[in-house]
């Protein structure tokens, strides 16, 4: 009987930094086309997406846009794979398929309509469906373009700056005219954020003050900030806001494995009154329903065909590993998108 692998969640972890001890790899056999139900197609995993939001969905708490993963369940999330066994009349045997339904399993069943089929052409390959034309990507678009509606002469910042989203943001806002600074947490990221574009970047680690760091980036203050990552940082570039400044509020990822005794407490906020910032909280799955993404699809698709985007991908091999590649970006061991590579994709693909 062929073994299939799979990830399951041990035990929700409300607070503090999870472990790999709270999850367990398991073996169960292959599910077959006789497994199939009405409707359903039987997926094999080529690659799952490893992202920040996954934590909240370790937690357990039910008060979220997106259920938490369930004990003794397998980890699920997006991904991209190939249907080996089909019910639908909608997708057959041998078309790519992407989702946010993927479980993370070498193979598993589940019902058609929870993935989109995708094609390898045009220079598109199936990993960039979770990358530079995946959700972060689009989290990207929506923040900076259509929420904060970043203009040509005015200066962004962004953190988190050589991640999923950050690398996006950058070459985003250059395009369209913005003056860009960047912060990451590491040399070797910071020289990524320039070399995408950004006219200026940090190592916010090393950098002492941050509001002195900022400040030096940019004297006459910031337009727009994209906020990735929360805590000391959002305070620092609360301070730095210009008179009816934006920030898009993606994410506050230094605060995912915070406990109530660490947790940052947000200190200038009253900034967003003195300057009259406005700030957009989002989560970017409201907006594939609506003319934003097709719009967004548009405008990468323009942008990959004119070789006018780069997209740094951190691959890592086996479905074995996928816990200690999801816990490593949530302590910024992931350089670019993290992916679990989880089978290879069909040459013809
Ligand atoms: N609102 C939405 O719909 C939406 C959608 C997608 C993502 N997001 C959010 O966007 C943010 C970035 O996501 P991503 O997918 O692009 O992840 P990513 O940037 O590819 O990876 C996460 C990065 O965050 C930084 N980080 C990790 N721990 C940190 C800490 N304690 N303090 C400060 N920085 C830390 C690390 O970069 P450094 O080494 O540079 O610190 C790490 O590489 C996250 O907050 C995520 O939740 C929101």
């Amino acid at each position: 009987m062929a073994i299939n692998t799979r990830i399951t969640l041990v035990r929700n972890v409300s607070s503090g930094a999870p472990t790999l001890e709270d999850f367990k790899a398991e073996t169960v056999p292959t599910p077959t086309r006789d497994s199939l139900g009405n409707d359903e197609v039987l997926i094999r995993t080529l690659y799952l997406s490893c992202d920040p939001y996954m934590r909240g969905r370790l937690s357990g708490r039910t008060d979220s846009y997106v259920a938490s993963f369930k004990p003794g369940m397998p980890v699920d999330g997006l991904g991209v794979g190939i249907v080996e066994a089909s019910t639908s009349s909608e997708l057959k045997e041998g078309d790519a398929v992407t989702g946010a339904g993927f479980k993370w399993e070498t193979k598993f069943t589940a019902p058609a309509k929870n993935f989109t089929k995708v094609s390898s052409s045009g220079g598109v390959s199936l990993i960039d469906y979770l990358g530079v034309l995946g959700m972060p990507s689009f989290t990207a678009y929506v923040g900076t373009v259509t929420l904060c509606k970043a203009k040509a002469g005015e200066t962004i910042l962004v953190s988190a700056a050589s991640g999923a989203v950050g690398q996006m943001v950058i070459q985003l806002a250059k395009a369209r005219g913005l003056y860009v600074i960047g912060s990451a947490g590491s040399d070797e990221k910071v020289q990524h954020a320039k070399d995408l574009g950004a006219d200026v970047a940090f190592n916010y680690k090393t950098v002492g003050d941050l509001d002195a760091a900022i400040k030096k980036a940019a004297p006459e203050g910031l337009d727009v900030y994209f906020d990735n990552v929360g805590g000391e940082f959002l305070d620092a570039a609360l301070v730095n806001m210009k008179p009816y400044g934006r920030i898009a509020e993606c994410g506050m990822i230094s605060q995912y494995n915070a406990t109530p005794e660490n947790a940052h407490h947000i200190k200038n906020l009253m900034y967003v009154v003195m300057k009259k910032v406005t700030m957009y909280g989002f989560i970017v799955t409201d907006y594939y329903t609506t003319p934003v993404y097709p719009e967004f699809v548009q405008t990468v698709s323009a942008m990959l065909k004119d070789k006018k985007i780069q997209y740094k991908i951190d691959e890592v091999a086996g479905l074995e590993n996928g816990p200690q590649a999801l816990l490593g970006v949530l302590e910024g061991k992931n350089f670019g998108k993290r992916i679990i590579k989880v089978s290879d994709p069909p040459h013809r693909l």
